[in-house]
């Protein structure tokens, strides 16, 4: 096992070197301002500001990012239209009456597309302007957290840029709206899915990292992009808010619904309505929340589900955005609200952690990112949270969420030493300075996590 030793900035420098093969996308994520800028927390995580850095330098090479590209059109054969496709249908052209093969153009518009359950049909990835967001959300989350903290223009120059060919150059531009979003093929009129509104769910992200670039004022965070920004979210609010196929995924029970919330109360806060935000996130805790966790902490509604655990820490993550959005709004008992059982998100996340991921390991680490807001905010006397994280993270406390995470203990991981993706680090500790500080010291593998939740609930 090769290993490499860091220490201090010079050493977060000499890191970039190091084969670095993926970085970790979270299934949503949200911060302020406040948590990062100035905070004695972040300048003292000196592991997973490498990692960071490392994560927000590989991402961003992979950029920028355009719908515009995709190698085939939505019906409006309009480009700039955001297109993907249902991952599950697949074509019967039993019923054509066709004597000879058809085209692929004629099987996409003739035959009826019948669902397949579990059966991706790899037609659905031709076209991948979700993972295109997906990847720029993660670029700007990441690389507005390096930013953070070393104030290096080179991160803000890759977040202006990923804005700006996104969402405002008249070439590159994503039109805003979600109109052929998982779009089902077939003859007559193709139309998307309300589910596809999902597809942009990790807005919070990019929210996140734009609050920062403006708190912060970032130099290469001009007034051109702010006011660009801010004029196409304001449309795509229009859009999520009055649009037929955007309300039915407003009303969808289970995590669809809970990310719909996150998504349009980030957006809010972006364009400075605050009190929209916290209307939203205030709806959502009192509407469909309230039968999202049972009396023990389970959530019937994801556990009734093909993948139950990837489900139930999948709405967790919906769920400690909206209290994070929520408080940031303003609420002051976001995180305290409870469903109709009594149950709340810790109560959700005490469950998920203790039930076993059998067949379901890879799924195992969408747990560590609501399970560190948790720990932050109620507190980990027992240790329990902090041992779960030690004991299934390689990467721990390095990773990114611990950044984010002010008060979740290091377990005295003051010199990470990690096995490769199925070891754990051991204390080696030294020095035992604060939250990760001192020598960095951590195998190549414990780096490669890499969690493809683009494909996985689109249904
Ligand atoms: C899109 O292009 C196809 C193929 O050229 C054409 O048949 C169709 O009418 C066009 N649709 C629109 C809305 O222009
Ligand atoms: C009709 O088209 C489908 C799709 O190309 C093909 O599988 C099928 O064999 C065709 N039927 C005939 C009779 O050629
Ligand atoms: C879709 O895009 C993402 C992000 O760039 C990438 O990781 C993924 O491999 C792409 N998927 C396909 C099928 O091209
Ligand atoms: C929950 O409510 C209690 C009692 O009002 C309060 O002391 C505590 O700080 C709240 N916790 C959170 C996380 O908001
Ligand atoms: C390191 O810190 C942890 C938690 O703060 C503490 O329990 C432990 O005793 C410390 N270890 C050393 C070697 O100082």
């Amino acid at each position: 096992m090769v290993k490499y030793s860091y220490s201090g900035l010079a050493a977060m420098v000499a890191s970039f070197a190091a084969p670095v093969l993926s970085m970790t996308s979270y299934p949503n994520e949200f911060f302020t301002p406040e948590d990062v800028l100035d905070s004695s927390w972040v300048a003292n995580a000196k592991w997973a500001q490498s990692n960071t850095i490392e994560d927000a330098h590989f991402i961003a090479a992979q950029g920028p990012w355009t719908v515009t590209t995709k190698p085939i059109l939505p019906p409006t054969n309009n480009s700039h239209d955001y297109l993907s496709l249902r991952p599950y249908f697949w074509p019967d052209c039993s019923n054509v009456g066709n004597t000879t093969e058809l085209t692929q153009a004629q099987i996409q518009t003739m035959c009826t597309y019948v669902r397949r359950d579990g059966e991706f049909n790899p037609d659905a990835r031709m076209v991948n302007d979700t993972g295109a967001f997906q990847a720029m959300s993660d670029s700007i989350f990441y690389n507005a957290l390096a930013w953070s903290f070393t104030k290096d223009a080179t991160y803000s120059t890759n977040i202006a840029t990923a804005i700006n060919t996104w969402f405002i150059n008249p070439d590159t531009l994503m039109n805003p709206q979600l109109t052929y979003a998982q779009l089902l093929r077939g003859p007559g009129v193709q139309e998307g899915s309300h589910t596809g509104v999902l597809d942009l769910k990790c807005m919070s992200k990019l929210v996140s990292g734009i609050l920062v670039m403006r708190k912060g004022q970032a130099a290469e965070w001009t007034s051109d992009l702010d006011n660009g920004l801010n004029a196409w979210v304001k449309q795509y609010i229009t859009w999520l808010t009055t649009d037929k196929m955007a309300l039915e995924e407003k009303a969808a029970t289970n995590n669809h619904g809970s990310f719909y919330f996150s998504q349009l109360g980030a957006l809010q806060l972006l364009v400075g309505d605050n009190a929209g935000a916290k209307a939203t996130i205030e709806e959502f805790f009192t509407g469909i929340y309230q039968d999202q966790i049972s009396a023990n902490g389970d959530q019937p509604l994801e556990t009734d589900r093909t993948r139950p655990y990837h489900y139930r820490a999948y709405n967790l993550a919906a769920l400690v955005v909206n209290a994070k959005i929520g408080t940031y709004a303003g609420m002051t008992d976001a995180w305290n609200r409870t469903t109709k059982s009594g149950a709340g998100i810790q109560q959700a996340c005490n469950y998920a952690m203790t039930i076993p991921a059998t067949g379901e390991e890879d799924y195992i680490k969408e747990l560590f990112t609501p399970l560190a807001a948790v720990a932050s905010v109620y507190g980990d006397p027992d240790g329990k949270y902090a041992a779960f994280l030690k004991e299934r993270d390689p990467q721990y406390p390095g990773s990114g969420y611990y950044l984010l995470a002010k008060g979740l203990s290091d377990s005295g991981l003051t010199q990470p030493t990690s096995t490769g993706s199925s070891g754990s680090p051991s204390p080696t500790g030294s020095s035992n300075a604060s939250n990760g500080a001192g020598k960095l010291e951590m195998g190549a593998v414990g780096m490669i996590v890499a969690l493809g939740a683009a494909f996985v609930s689109l249904l």
